[in-house]
């Protein structure tokens, strides 16, 4: 690898997008502090939040600069940074700014999860008696966003911070940074970081959002520009540690809990505007939303439909491989193996015990194979194409996928699962994993499911009727304005995401069948090679259909445009 992608990788791996100075500078600024406050900073670079909080203590003192500093070093301000040359640089730039270092300070370079806060070296706690007490009085910073933990003590981690007050906490760098830090916050406590504004909203920060509405107040800021570095949306939390809270500011506005608790997410960006709609049943009630497979080597079994035809270059022979402990440990999660499974596979090896794999193996000239074919089933990949869209790709089937699923069980252990098996064949809905707004179509029985385009299926003794009518209303900008503003606005669009949307049961009977007309009448018409995008004239139909209406008094719909058809193909 070379130098700047070695760098850009640890970069990635550390979460390391150091905050602008006069940003930093901005935020301490709104703390108030004294003498006795024990601020840290967890993950402190190379010092934006340091250098400006040793400025804020500096006049709380007397005596020259440097006893000062010593004091302030020893008594208010802590903080930890992982990188060694970041690390450095923090101390530098306070010898830079103030000409020394005191000898003794509580700067260390260490993992944060490593760090025991509540131990005798750290005098505070000592003189305190302080051992299980929370420490700081504020802790502020810009904890990693999407780095990862330490592999050797993830699961550790996991035990300790995964798990609050009845719900699970992601375990990632910044959701386990705020929970460690909760843990160190002293009642009446500050506590002040800039975060991804995903955790605002989507369903795996969750149990984050609930800890902290249990623990005490928050407020909300987004910050219009963060850094040059990224352009990642941030905000600014603010939490006070005074107990269980009602309400979250959001940009100045209030969130109430009660609305908060109608979305399934626990989404701090539901507004009034937005509650009426999730006041009601939502989709999962109608639906089951699935994610599809990995196969892990698309190139080994995915082709691609080509005017009818695909081209094979494989053939694909079934061996029988010898077991070995370090093929084993290869396919283990983190390349771990408990040392009763250790032994069981030296046993296996011993014995000349095999497992049953597959080869692929590239033909002297590939074939043409026209689709459909027998050994080959429907492949749903991910498309931007809404209402409907024909197969674009097939995956090799034969004998019920066993080419592929051996395959994956031979592989490493993420690729051991089937993410959506059951749901294979059936009839349903699909839509794009990663795409800014739901394109939504009409998923026909038969096909294997790829993970790039999750599905939804209605749940058994559903009527067949509601699948037009929730495809409808997925369509509508109002149902994507809701998925985007309250339940994930980030670019992944996950089953669980569709399920929490609600199912639109304002809309009054002769509306919904007017809707379930006219979709149905869509998807024949993209059957027959119609092509429609967000901004069709009969995608715009759908906003009225659908609108809210408090009386539920109905509006009767725009004639559906004529088709080339109006033949119903489908059931
Ligand atoms: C987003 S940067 C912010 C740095 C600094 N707080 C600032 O605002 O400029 C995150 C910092 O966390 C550090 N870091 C990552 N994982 C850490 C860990 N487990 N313990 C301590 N520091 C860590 C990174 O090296 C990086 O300096």
């Amino acid at each position: 690898m070379s130098v700047a992608k070695t760098q850009r990788a640890q970069k990635r791996q550390l979460g390391q997008f150091l905050t602008p100075q006069p940003l930093a500078q901005q935020l301490v600024d709104t703390l108030s502090l004294s003498i006795n406050d024990r601020v840290l900073e967890p993950s402190m670079g190379d010092g934006a939040f340091i250098i400006p909080l040793i400025e804020k203590f500096m006049p709380l003192y007397t005596g020259s600069v440097e006893e000062r500093l010593a004091l302030i070093l020893q008594r208010n301000i802590y903080g930890v940074e992982l990188d060694e040359t970041l690390f450095a640089r923090c101390l530098a730039n306070i010898r830079e700014r103030w000409g020394e270092l005191p000898p003794q300070h509580n700067l260390v370079r260490n993992d944060f999860f490593r760090e025991p806060f509540f131990t005798t070296e750290y005098p505070v706690a000592a003189t305190n008696g302080a051992f299980g007490v929370s420490l700081f009085t504020h802790i502020i910073g810009n904890p990693p966003f999407g780095g990862t933990l330490d592999p050797a003590i993830q699961d550790e981690l996991d035990k300790v911070y995964g798990f609050r007050n009845g719900e699970k906490i992601k375990k990632e760098t910044y959701s386990f940074f705020i929970v460690k830090s909760l843990d160190l916050l002293a009642k009446n406590g500050t506590l002040l970081f800039i975060c991804s504004d995903t955790f605002l909203t989507i369903n795996t920060m969750r149990g984050l959002r609930r800890l902290l509405m249990s623990h005490g107040e928050v407020e909300i800021e987004t910050l219009t520009q963060f850094s040059d570095e990224t352009n990642h949306p941030m905000v600014v939390l603010r939490f006070v540690k005074r107990g269980c809270t009602d309400r979250v500011i959001v940009d100045g506005e209030q969130r109430l809990r009660h609305q908060i608790e109608l979305t399934d997410n626990f989404s701090w960006r539901i507004t009034d505007d937005h509650a009426r709609y999730f006041d009601g049943p939502k989709l999962g009630d109608y639906m089951i939303a699935s994610s599809g497979m990995t196969v892990g080597k698309n190139e080994y079994f995915v082709r691609k439909i080509e005017n009818g035809m695909i081209v094979e270059p494989y053939e694909f022979e079934f061996f029988d491989d010898p077991i070995t402990l370090e093929r084993e440990r290869e396919r283990a999660r983190l390349g771990k193996l408990s040392t009763s499974q250790i032994e069981k596979i030296k046993r296996q090896a011993a014995a000349g015990l095999t497992r049953r794999n597959v080869r692929v193996v590239r033909r002297a000239q590939p074939v043409r194979i026209a689709i459909p074919h027998p050994d080959y089933r429907y492949y749903n990949k991910g498309t931007n194409a809404i209402v409907y869209c024909d197969p674009t790709h097939v995956i090799y089937w034969r004998d019920n996928g066993d080419a592929v699923l051996t395959f994956k069980k031979n592989g490493n252990w993420y690729l051991h699962g089937v993410g959506g098996q059951p749901y294979f064949g059936r009839e349903g809905l699909t839509w794009q994993l990663i795409a800014q707004n739901l394109y939504i179509r009409y998923l026909p029985e038969g096909y294997i499911l790829d993970s790039g385009a999750p599905c939804a299926f209605l749940r058994a003794g559903i009527e067949h009727d509601e699948l037009y009518f929730i495809l409808g209303w997925a369509l509508t900008n109002l149902c994507n304005r809701l998925l985007k503003e309250v339940i994930n606005h980030t670019k992944n669009i996950q089953g669980k995401d569709f399920e929490r949307l609600p199912y639109p049961w304002w809309v009054p009977e002769v509306n919904k069948q007017a809707a379930i007309a006219h979709v149905r009448q869509m998807i024949v018409a993209a059957q027959q090679g119609i092509r429609y995008t967000r901004e069709s004239a009969e995608i715009r139909q759908l906003e009225v259909m659908y609108a809210f209406s408090e009386t539920a008094h109905c509006i009767t719909p725009a004639p559906v445009l004529p088709v080339q058809a109006a033949l119903f193909v489908l059931p």
